[in-house]
């Protein structure tokens, strides 16, 4: 896997000392009460587990399978649901976890769905987003690093299913990216 690897771009140990002020400022900003962490499938797994465990607040956890990228490294410009079911958010304060922002397809049509839900307010946060003009005008609430517009991976993000386990971000190289 590491052979792929041309940089790394954000090692674990700075990802995890971001997470920390993530978490505080989260932690600092909710309103007291229950809150629902929408977290979004498959890239955003990691993130999540790693932030919420810093979170010492009573709170639920969802997971949603959305899917825009389709494996590969642009963005396909149309957000599926891949869920059956959507989970119950009524009159709830969400924290909606996504691992990157790129074009803000993802995270707009998730946040909008989340309001015709009836949450009461939608919170936003993610490990990464791109310097760039978005698709939809959509900025995070909450985010770790601001990168530039380099296709990356690990710690969650996956170039055709690979890579996500490892505990960095890194940009890939162009030969292994076919
Ligand atoms: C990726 C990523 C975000 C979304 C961001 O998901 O995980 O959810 O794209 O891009 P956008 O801002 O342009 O919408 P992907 O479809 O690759 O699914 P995955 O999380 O299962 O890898």
């Amino acid at each position: 896997m590491k052979k792929d690897i041309e940089r790394i771009l954000i090692d674990e140990a700075v990802i995890q000392k971001r997470l920390d002020t993530m978490a505080k400022e989260i932690e600092t900003d909710f309103p007291a009460g229950p809150i629902i962490a929408i977290v979004l499938l498959k890239g955003a797994f990691v993130f999540a587990a790693d932030l919420l465990r810093r979170i010492p607040r009573e709170l639920s956890i969802e997971c949603l399978n959305v899917s825009s990228y389709h494996g590969g490294m642009e963005s396909s410009g149309k957000v599926d649901f891949l869920d059956r079911h959507f989970p119950e958010v009524k009159g709830a304060h969400v924290l909606l976890l996504d691992d990157i922002l790129d074009t803000g397809r993802t995270l707009a049509a998730v946040a909008k769905r989340l309001e015709e839900e009836g949450a009461l307010a939608v919170h936003t946060g993610v490990l990464l987003a791109k310097d760039k003009k978005r698709a939809e005008e959509v900025e995070a609430d909450y985010t770790g690093f601001e990168i530039g517009d380099e296709f990356v991976v690990g710690y969650g993000l996956d170039y055709k299913g690979k890579y996500r386990n490892l505990p960095y971000v890194g940009v890939l190289k162009l030969s292994a990216a076919n």
